[in-house]
């Protein structure tokens, strides 16, 4: 592991490995694992605009007001700790000292976080914490503007894609191993949706990056994917790794 270790790159920079993509096209999966594979943090930035969203529900303050949940982020805080509950949770969120991790994926939020992850004071405010997180420790962070924006110099970037179709899919399937009942159609028109907000929004759209590797999950196994991206991420880690060692290198 020493070739991937931060103390063989430069001192004060850690190593970050960017993952972006659409909903549902396996992000989460892909980040979990190979933060574990690698022992880096693992933080998927879609629970801080999750958090933000409970909290301004839950002070009784309008989605629609930009300025109090601006404020209000200012105010909270978000953690995201690994997992203190085995329950098939991939992290566990503190707002403000309490586990809200399920409360995260109420009805209310998933109809509200669009509205407050589109403001730029929340996104301010989201940006500066990720990086102040991805400056402190090696990690493998995903979401949807991380190697365009958020970590522009992160060592990997990935950009996940698969068809809306695929992921609709995936989703329902998902849904249905809970015990739970859903219509394939109405994920589908909610992932359509989903995906023209979040490519459309004046702030921060979702893009890949320009140096981030495309990869379609369309036609593969969680599994192959997870061994694809590592392989790769250990590939470029020791490439660059070696460029910074080496005769010419800075
Ligand atoms: O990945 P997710 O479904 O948990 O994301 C929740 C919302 O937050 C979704 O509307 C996209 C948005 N988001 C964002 O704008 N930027 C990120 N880095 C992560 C998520």
């Amino acid at each position: 592991m020493t070739a991937l270790n931060a103390s063989s790159m430069t001192a004060q920079h850690s190593i970050a490995i960017a993952i972006d993509g659409p909903a549902a096209s396996g992000k989460s999966t892909l980040g979990a694992a190979l933060a574990q594979k690698l022992g880096y943090l693992y933080l998927d930035t879609g629970v801080m605009y999750r958090a933000a969203t409970l909290a301004a529900l839950r002070q009784g303050i309008s989605l629609n007001d930009e300025t109090a949940i601006g404020a209000l982020v200012q105010r909270i805080c978000i953690d995201v700790q690994p997992p203190h509950v085995s329950d098939g949770r991939q992290y566990t969120v503190l707002l403000d000292g309490q586990d809200v991790t399920w409360d995260l994926r109420l009805p209310e939020v998933e109809a509200g976080v669009s509205i407050v992850s589109a403001y730029p004071s929340v996104r301010a405010e989201m940006v500066r914490q990720q990086r102040q997180i991805a400056h402190q420790m090696n990690v493998v962070m995903v979401g949807r503007d991380i190697g365009t924006v958020v970590l522009p110099d992160a060592t990997v970037k990935i950009y996940l894609d698969a068809s809306v179709e695929e992921r609709a899919g995936r989703r329902w399937r998902e849904i249905l191993s809970r015990g739970e009942s859903a219509n394939y159609e109405d994920i589908l028109a909610g992932l359509r949706a989903r995906d023209q907000l979040d490519t459309s929004r004046p702030q921060s759209p979702l893009r890949p990056a320009e140096d981030a590797i495309i990869i379609d999950s369309t036609h593969h196994t969680a599994e192959e994917i997870i061994s694809l991206c590592y392989n790769l991420v250990v590939t470029q880690l020791k490439q660059k790794a070696a460029k910074l060692s080496g005769p010419h290198g800075s």
